[in-house]
Parts: C-alpha cells; sequence; structure tokens
C-alpha cells in the first residue's frame, strides 16, 4: 500500500481525489500496489467538500500526518507560501518525499528545498507548478544532462493569455474581459499577481534556473504586466498583422543571460501566435536537440492534479530525477544590454513627446491625443528612462516589445 498525505482540498486537491478514485485499478496494475490518500489537511475542517470521503480521513492538524509512519509521499497543494514551505521542509526532514504544485515556494526555496531533498535521498517534485498539465521539467531535466541549454521561453500564465486572446479576438477593452474571466475563475478576484506579470516570472525562475543551470532568482529577472493595456492597442497590434502574448523568456548571450517577462508582439504566423485562452506553451533550446516545443493546459483541477499524479507516479516507480537537478554556472547577469523593438503608446500626449524617441522612431502610429510608435532597436534601459522622464502614470502608457 502507498499512502499519500494530502496537504489541501481545493481545486487541485479534489482533482487528485477524484484521479485516484477513478483510475485507482489501472494505478494498482502498473504499480503491484494499492494507492491512496490516507489523510488530508484543510484549513477548515467543517466545510462542506461535497465528496464522499472515509470518515478520519480529514484534519487540520499537519503533525497528525508529519508523525503517520505509513505516509510516504506528502502531496502538497494548499495555496500558503510561507505555510507550505514549513510543510515541504518539515517533511523532506523527516524522511516522506514530496510533491508541489506551489510555484510561489518553489520560486522562494528552489535551491534549500532541492539541497535538502539531495541530502535526504529523496524526491521533490514540482511538475505542476509551470505549465499546469503539461509534462514540461521532467523532460527537460532529462535534455539537460545531454545538452547545454541556451534559451527557455513560453506563455505562462492561463489569466494573461485568455484575457489577451478574447481582446485580440472580440475587440473589448481589458476591465470588460478581465470582469468575464474573474466570473468564469480564470482569474482571482485580486488578479495583480497574474496580470502584472509575478505568476510568470516565478515559472521563469524555475526554468530558468534549470535550463542555464545556475541560480537565477526573481530579482534576476524584468518584469512588466499586462494591465495598461487598452483596445485600442490591440487594434494598432492587429494593424500590423501581429498579435500579442505575456512572454516570458530567458537566454544566455554573449554577455551573461538576459531574462525578462513582458507583453510581447508576435507576428501571426509565429510559433506561439496560435496559443490562444488558458493554453500554455514552452520552447526550449539545447545545443544538440535544437528547439523542443511544449503545449498544453496551463492550468485547471484535472490537468494540474494529472501533472501532481505524474510526480506521484515517478516516485512510486522509483523513477524520478535522483540528486539535486540544479547546476552551479557562475552566471552573468546582462538585462542591461537587452535591446528589442518596441510598440509605445503614451496616452493624452502631445507631439512634442514625440521628439523624446525622435533618434529610435520606427513609426509613428498615432500622433495626437493617444501618441502610439514603433521604435528601431534600442536599449530596453533606454526606453524605460525616457518614459520615466515624462513623470507619468503607469496606467497612462503601455510598451510591448516587438518579436521579430
Ligand atoms: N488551480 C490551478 O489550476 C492550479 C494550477 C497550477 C498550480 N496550482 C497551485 O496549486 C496549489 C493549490 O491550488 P488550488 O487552486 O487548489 O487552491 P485552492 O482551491 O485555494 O485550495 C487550497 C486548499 O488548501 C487548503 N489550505 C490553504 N491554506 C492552508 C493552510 N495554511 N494549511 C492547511 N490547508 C490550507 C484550503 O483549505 P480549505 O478548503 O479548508 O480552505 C484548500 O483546501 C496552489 O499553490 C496553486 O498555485 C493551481
Amino acid at each position: 500500500m502507498i499512502n499519500i498525505g494530502l496537504l489541501g482540498l481545493g481545486t487541485v486537491g479534489k482533482g487528485v481525489v477524484e484521479i485516484l478514485n477513478k483510475r485507482q485499478k489501472e494505478l494498482e496494475d502498473l504499480t503491484g500496489r494499492k494507492v491512496r490518500v490516507k489523510k488530508i489537511l484543510v484549513k477548515n475542517v467543517d466545510k462542506d467538500r461535497g465528496m464522499d470521503l472515509e470518515e478520519g480521513v480529514i484534519t487540520g492538524d499537519f503533525e497528525e500526518i508529519l508523525n503517520d509512519k505509513d505516509i510516504s509521499i506528502i502531496v502538497e497543494v494548499t495555496s500558503d507560501l510561507e505555510e507550505s514551505y514549513t510543510y515541504i521542509k518539515k517533511s523532506l526532514s523527516a524522511g516522506k518525499h514530496v510533491v508541489t504544485a506551489n510555484k510561489a515556494v518553489v520560486s522562494k526555496y528552489f535551491e534549500e528545498l532541492s539541497q535538502l531533498a539531495a541530502d535526504k535521498d529523496l524526491a521533490f517534485l514540482y511538475e505542476a507548478s509551470v505549465g499546469g498539465g503539461i509534462p514540461v521539467l521532467k523532460p527537460l531535466k532529462e535534455e539537460l544532462a545531454l545538452n547545454k541549454g541556451i534559451m527557455i521561453q513560453g506563455i505562462l500564465n492561463g489569466t494573461c493569455n485568455y484575457i489577451l486572446t478574447r481582446m485580440v479576438n472580440e475587440g473589448k477593452d481589458y476591465e470588460e474581459i478581465l470582469k468575464i474571466a474573474q466570473d468564469l475563475g480564470y482569474a482571482e478576484a485580486d488578479p495583480t499577481a497574474d496580470v502584472e506579470g509575478e505568476d510568470t516570472l516565478r515559472k521563469l525562475r524555475i526554468l530558468a534556473t534549470l535550463v542555464l543551470q545556475g541560480r537565477i532568482t526573481e530579482e534576476d529577472i524584468l518584469s512588466y504586466g499586462i494591465s495598461s493595456i487598452t483596445s485600442w492597442d490591440i487594434e494598432n497590434i492587429k494593424n500590423m498583422d501581429s498579435t500579442i502574448k505575456l512572454i516570458g523568456e530567458a537566454r544566455l548571450t554573449d554577455e551573461g543571460y538576459i531574462a525578462l517577462v513582458h507583453p510581447t508582439i508576435i507576428r501571426n504566423d509565429s510559433q506561439f501566435a496560435n496559443v490562444d485562452m488558458v493554453f500554455n506553451s514552452i520552447i526550449f533550446r539545447g545545443e544538440n536537440v535544437g528547439e523542443l516545443k511544449f503545449y498544453g493546459p496551463g492550468a485547471g483541477k484535472l490537468p494540474t492534479a494529472n501533472a501532481v499524479l505524474r510526480d506521484v507516479l515517478d516516485i512510486i516507480n522509483d523513477s524520478y530525477w535522483k540528486g539535486n537537478p540544479l547546476g552551479t554556472n557562475k552566471l552573468k547577469n546582462a538585462n542591461h544590454t537587452f535591446r528589442s523593438r518596441y510598440y509605445i503608446r503614451i496616452s493624452g500626449s502631445d507631439k512634442e513627446v514625440l521628439e523624446l524617441f525622435q533618434d529610435a522612431l520606427d513609426d509613428i502610429i498615432s500622433e495626437e491625443g493617444n501618441i502610439a510608435i514603433t521604435t528601431k532597436e534600442v536599449l530596453y534601459k533606454e526606453i524605460l528612462d525616457r518614459i520615466q522622464s515624462l513623470g507619468i502614470d503607469r496606467d497612462q502608457y503601455f510598451i510591448a516589445r516587438i518579436m521579430d
């Protein structure tokens, strides 16, 4: 019997229980053992869970799970950052394997928890933390044994992609689509972490650290979100035979590495253009394998629970990555050298603003009221400095990089 201690019974936790119940026989045939959830930790033990659970499975006491010698695998799918860090650390220290879907905790404590698991000869797996249901981290770890990682790039946040897709398809305003996304459960009541790029940044931190095999923290990544985009920007972008996505990217350059999360204008025939709604996609470039592309559902109850259970299966089958997968490359941040072409819109401005960008101008889309331009290739820092010199609020302008 394989006994799992499940921490959290929300969207993902319920999916884990549902799939385990549905696939009991197949899992027993495959592993030769019964796989069951022995205990479930929740915050509110009195809440009606709307599902059949054995008497006494639910608990509000983590120590009860930690001290249960029969439980060998902890599946951590709570939503808290610091408490889940404590749960994971205590579980590994007590000799239990850990699977988590929590990108915030992996991103913040990646090095420490990876080392702790390696020291204890235990699994610390987090496939569902990046790309929801897409199997991407395990294949990447394998590629990185054979390849030097050169670049990782992706649409990593379903909420932003949903909003941008519907804005492009329907021409509606950002606020209107955000409200629909919230009503449908695709966006949180407080959408800041998604729309300001923080969620994508955490996932990129995890991917970049693995792919470039050195320490890249959240602070090492340039980040700019989508919250100031307007339907007028979308119209301008469509007139460029292009569409827009929030893309996270880390790559090696001659100067070091560049890592950024940014709204990105891509041509309608480019690889990411058809990755729509809540789907995610990730492109990896390795020195031998070339480019690999991953695509699939970026979130959701069953896809995410499925990814969690893939990790559980790897533990049961003893087929998980052994040792610490993080590398020791000394990486140099070269974000100050990042250059690109840009689309810039500044609301309610007059022609004089154009002078600020005179030497960088490529095309003027509009020069009255709402200034919109595209630029030649210039340093990102220069563009930001010039906009900041105007002293305008963040919601008065929008910048997108143009990817050729
Ligand atoms: N939802 C997705 O599609 C998705 C996709 C990828 C990754 N993830 C990650 O998966 C994790 C779970 O997401 P979710 O959507 O399932 O969250 P959720 O629906 O909010 O559920 C969270 C669960 O954790 C419990 N919980 C919260 N804080 C706790 C604490 N301090 N101690 C004990 N239990 C606690 C809650 O208990 P109560 O039920 O009693 O309130 C609830 O059962 C998050 O880290 C999320 O980022 C989610």
